[in-house]
């Protein structure tokens, strides 16, 4: 791979311990993948931050890098912690594994990287131009830049992020070439979309049909920012998709020839079917509505379903956002209505990363697919997917 003198300094270690070990697992992808260079990038977002994924030997490591001196180059933003980072006793974790998260979280700090919390980073600072060129760990978010902003990055692993952040690059090839990006199959959506729940059950349905490729979805008639994100979570958790193009709507999708590309249909049917495959026998006793981060918009929706109402006793209704939209939530009154009706608001975290099974509930209940796809391996729940107002509903009182 032809790489430049700078490049070629931070891989010999000149620039210190940690660059020389990220530029190696740049290089070294670049490799398996083909690249012929690589490419600056303007920006990171890292995933791989809770402790009960990364674990002792990723906190030992973060750590030692931070200590090394190691510093990122771009603006880079982290992905969902553990928990809380302040209200993390009302969601039973313990005093040593918050211990750690916040040495995960202190570590990151002091190599620059902007402590956010969030899987939406495009609506907590971190907006990339069309354009850039961008090292993204976060699946979800990952397909929301490529489709929607027009920005380009592939699907990286926590660690490939952080060694991008550290050095500013990032292998030039898949989504961040034009061919990459072309579409590889038409989806005719056949369905009225009326919610964003419906297009987090389409893009399951794509996801586990397609598996991997570049969609291109006709008959779509508009999608909101709420929309889009949901659907890239959930077209990144069935399937390994991180591109789509919309027409009329996505800013490639003028661009494309999808002439005699294979045709797919998605009728209401695929829909019901994918709530199906999605849900397991047993009564809700936790809504959790979040995933991705709930927008300023979403908890405003929340605050008015609980009007008047009251989560009953022995039920939760667990509400996930970023610290971002947290504090403005507050600032117009929407947490303060949804905590006054028995739900909680929490930051930083999400139902699939933090020890959700100690909660103490059994059955999650959600609007999202890629939180219904993940939370029964990730902490023995059940899970049932559903529209947001009925989610809700399953665990209010009358
Ligand atoms: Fe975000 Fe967690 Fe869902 S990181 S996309 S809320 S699984």
């Amino acid at each position: 791979m032809l790489l430049t003198g700078e490049e070629e300094r931070m891989l010999s270690g000149a620039e210190g311990r940690a660059v020389g070990k990220g530029m190696q697992l740049i290089v070294a992808l670049g490799e398996v993948f083909g690249a012929e260079r690589l490419v600056r990038i303007t920006s990171a977002q890292i995933a791989g931050v809770s402790y009960g994924n990364i674990g002792d030997a990723g906190l030992e490591l973060l750590e030692d890098w931070a200590s090394a001196g190691a510093r990122v180059r771009v603006k880079a933003t982290l992905n969902p912690a553990g928990m809380d980072l302040e209200r993390w006793r009302e969601m039973g974790v313990g005093e040593e594994y918050y211990g750690k998260q916040i040495r995960i979280i202190k570590a990151f700090e002091r190599m620059g990287v902007e402590t956010t919390c969030t899987c939406t980073p495009y609506l907590a600072g971190n907006l990339p131009s069309f354009g850039d060129h961008i090292a993204w760990s976060e699946s979800s978010a990952v397909v929301y830049a490529n489709s929607v902003l027009g920005a380009r990055t592939n699907r990286e692993g926590g660690p490939s992020a952080l060694a991008a952040a550290l050095t500013g690059r990032t292998p030039l090839y898949g989504l961040h070439l034009d061919e990459g990006r072309r579409a590889t199959a038409i989806v005719e959506v056949g369905a009225e979309l009326r919610s964003p729940h419906e297009f987090s059950l389409l893009g399951y349905a794509v996801g586990m049909r397609m598996g991997a490729g570049v969609p291109f979805f006709e008959g779509i008639k508009r999608a909101e920012v709420e929309d889009l994100k949901i659907l890239s979570a959930a077209l990144a958790a069935s399937g390994g998709i991180g591109m789509f193009h919309m027409k009329g709507v996505t800013p490639e999708a003028r661009f494309q020839d999808t002439a005699g590309l294979e045709r797919i249909l998605v009728s209401a049917q695929d829909l019901e079917k994918a709530r199906e495959r999605l849900s397991s026998h047993g009564e809700p006793d936790l809504a959790c509505i979040g995933c991705p981060h709930c927008s300023v918009k979403e908890l405003a929706e929340i605050a008015r379903i609980l009007e008047g109402r009251r989560v009953r006793a022995g039920k939760g209704l667990w509400v996930w956002t970023s610290r971002a939209a947290y504090d403005e939530a507050k600032r117009r009154g929407y947490v303060q209505a949804i905590e006054a009706a028995g739900g909680k608001v929490f930051a930083d975290t999400c139902m699939v990363v933090c020890p959700l099974e100690a909660s103490g509930f059994s059955h999650m209940v959600t609007n999202s697919c890629k939180a219904a796809h993940y939370v029964p391996s990730t902490s023995g729940m059940g899970a049932s997917v559903r529209s947001l107002e009925s989610a809700v509903s399953e665990v209010l009182e009358g």
